[in-house]
């Protein structure tokens, strides 16, 4: 069996798609992909395949299931990179909450590459899964960048500047809020690319800003500059606004974590729905009681040090 950790950007997620840098740090909720022997490919699960009870698909039934199609081009890619094609149960256990920008396809397809490397007895590196799992994002998504696909399988913190992977110390307690609405990041990646084409000076400027304030970021999380960190995330937050992917619900959600005495709040992910980060120290019992409150559902995050592993 293998898992990986769900993530959260922490700034310049949409830039990072440009080839800007982004920072993201890996969260403790997991994905477990365990694999056994079977006489057909078939896949077990109760969290990504949405139904009451276990659903068991076989490979034809599958891919007219949109769901599915990460958990498929992993497949693929993994049978394709290692030249072998085997039968088996994948079984697919999730704790993370699927499509508000905690990285959940990113985290299955990472710990499917894993669990199937090794029951093919070959398993991959690190760096092989890493780069085989941008593969497949890029295939689903159309565009991707390596943020999700890096910080889920190196785990801690990442710092990613297009094909440049960096890990790096951040430790910051987080709240999350959810919206509990799904955005689809293929869809706001091309909303963005083109609101960029029909705006190409202003939007490419907005763009190269949040590039800026992740590097301002990075010198910031060395010096434990607090107030800094909480500065650039509001900025971060307003200039996301201007591409269009921030919604009613995360702008509340970020107003009401302001409201409790957050230092800074942000939208993360590729919005649209999704989640926000809050960065409050001290304060975030009050900043998750205030998202519960308003009905939403929240809590307080811890970093994952570890990425993908064999369980
Ligand atoms: C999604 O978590 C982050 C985006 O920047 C897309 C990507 O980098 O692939 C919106």
């Amino acid at each position: 069996m293998a898992s990986a950790p769900a993530k959260t950007i922490l700034f310049g997620e949409h830039a990072v798609v440009y080839g800007e840098p982004s920072i993201a740090c890996a969260i403790d909720l997991r994905t477990k992909a365990k694999i056994s022997k079977s006489d057909k490919i078939e896949i077990k699960s109760r969290d990504v395949i949405k139904t009451d009870v276990d659903a068991i698909l076989d490979r034809e039934n599958m891919r007219n299931k949109s769901e599915l199609r990460y958990i498929l081009t992993a497949i693929d890619k993994t049978f394709e990179k290692i030249g072998k094609e085997k039968n088996f149960s994948l079984e697919i256990d999730s704790n993370i909450p699927v499509g508000v920008g905690l990285g959940s396809s990113a985290s299955v397809v990472a710990s499917t590459i894993c669990a199937l490397s090794n029951f093919l007895k070959e398993p991959l590196e690190i760096k092989e899964i890493s780069e085989l799992a941008y593969e497949v994002e890029l295939e689903v998504q159309g565009a991707a960048s390596r943020i999700d696909t890096s910080v889920v399988t190196y785990g801690g913190g990442i710092l990613v500047k297009g094909s440049d992977v960096r890990l790096i110390d951040v430790n910051l307690p987080l709240v999350i809020g959810n919206t509990g609405i799904k955005g689809d990041t293929g869809k706001l990646v091309s909303m963005v690319r083109e609101r960029r084409e029909r705006n190409p000076e202003i939007i490419d400027r907005i763009i190269a800003s949040i590039g800026n304030i992740t590097l301002k970021a990075l010198d910031a999380l060395k010096n434990k500059d607090h107030n800094k960190i909480g500065e650039l995330m509001d900025i971060n937050h307003g200039l996301l606004d201007s591409l269009g992917v921030v919604t009613r619900e995360l702008s509340e959600l970020v107003h009401l974590a302001r409201r409790e005495g957050s230092l800074g709040a942000k939208m993360t992910g590729a919005g649209g729905g999704g989640c926000i980060i809050a960065y409050a120290p001290g304060k975030e019992n009050n900043v998750v009681k205030a998202i519960r409150e308003a009905g939403y559902s929240s809590f307080i995050s811890s970093i994952s040090k570890e990425g993908v592993r064999l369980e």
